[in-house]
């Protein structure tokens, strides 16, 4: 990775950022970092590895996320997704679900910084590729500025140098969904730490939907992440590399969604084909001319038996229709 593609990354999220919805993703941006949804290390050591971390390869550059706290497990599993090609792997120390809780793990390494320190040494010393930090500004009490401070003077001092951070802190109790709304956002204690670190790659994450807001973060920090935004709009990712990047761009939308159809005509199984459906009903939700083929796929998806092939061949003249028009 030569470029900073931490410039713009799409967040990791459970249940959206599949590698299907990174192939789409990709059709719409080329240099935005992409991330898996957070694997559990365990996951990864006795489970079904190649289903859970196979990609294709015009996925890169794209980061595994890791979530657990045992630092051999998670060593291993880092090891295992170095040798599966991922250009980096990510530490979860920011999710505070219930599950993550009892597991002691995600943002409740915050507050058990000398777990995390040993999880975070250990992972380092075994892979060559870059290892990151997704993390909070805090959790409950573990807060503040001189907080954060400490937090990001002990973990770069094994060697991290690059860290996501959720511009607001976790509240225990409150369930996951609410904990990405109801903290209040603190940038500016995320520039402050910029300023305080300005040999740490600092990359903002929380609230972010515009592209005007964007850039205006990147005058402060190293990148930006967005995640509801993305998957509830991924065509506001055509604008990214050109915008962010500024690179030549010549990707388009009905050319991204043709591709995107192709690649789910070539899924072997159905459960792959549902999921990859069900993020194309989210991108086509935008579109107005398209309710027709929405109630067709989601038939595909309720298991009814349709023709896929019938169905995409339809949206594509939607497209070229479209594209038709306004070109025209
Ligand atoms: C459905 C969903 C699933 C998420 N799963 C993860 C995850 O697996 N790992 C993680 O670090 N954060 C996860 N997050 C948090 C996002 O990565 C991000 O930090 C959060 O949504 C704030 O960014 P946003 O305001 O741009 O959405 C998830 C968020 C959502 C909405």
């Amino acid at each position: 990775m030569t470029q900073n593609h931490h410039k713009f990354c799409i967040a990791p999220m459970m249940k959206k950022t599949d590698k299907h919805f990174r192939f789409m993703a990709r059709q719409f941006t080329k240099n935005s970092m992409l991330y898996t949804e957070m694997i559990h290390s365990n996951a990864i050591l006795k489970g079904d590895v190649e289903r859970l971390l196979k990609f294709d390869s015009s996925e890169h550059p794209v980061g595994l996320q890791l979530g657990g706290s045992d630092p051999n497990t998670l060593a291993q599993a880092a090891i295992i997704g170095q040798e599966y090609g991922y250009d980096e792997i990510n530490l979860n120390v920011g999710c505070p679900s219930k599950k993550v809780k009892s597991g002691n793990f995600g943002v409740f390494l915050m507050k058990n910084v000398e777990l995390l320190s040993s999880c975070v040494n250990e992972v380092k010393k075994n892979i060559n590729i870059p290892f990151t930090i997704k993390c909070r500004i805090g959790v409950d009490d573990f807060e503040g500025e001189e907080y954060l401070e400490n937090f990001l003077s002990t973990i770069s001092d094994y060697g991290i140098n690059t860290f996501i951070i959720h511009a607001r802190k976790a509240i225990s109790g409150l369930d996951t969904k609410r904990n990405r709304s109801i903290p209040p956002l603190n940038y500016e204690l995320v520039y402050k730490m910029k300023d305080r670190f300005p040999d740490l790659k600092i990359i903002i994450n929380g609230g972010i939907e515009e592209i005007n807001n964007v850039k205006k973060q990147l005058n402060y920090v190293d990148g930006v992440m967005l995640g509801r935004k993305i998957y509830s709009d991924p065509a506001f990712l055509l604008q990214i590399d050109k915008e962010v990047y500024a690179n030549k761009t010549n990707l388009e939308f009905s050319t991204g969604m043709q591709n995107y159809m192709s690649y789910i005509l070539n899924l072997k199984n159905k459960k792959d084909v549902n999921r990859a459906i069900t993020h194309l009903l989210q991108i086509i939700r935008k579109l107005s001319y398209t309710k027709e083929i929405r109630r067709r796929l989601l038939d595909n998806v309720k298991n009814t038996s349709i023709d896929l092939e019938d169905v995409f061949n339809c949206f594509k003249e939607d497209l070229d229709q479209k594209a038709h028009l306004q070109t025209h």
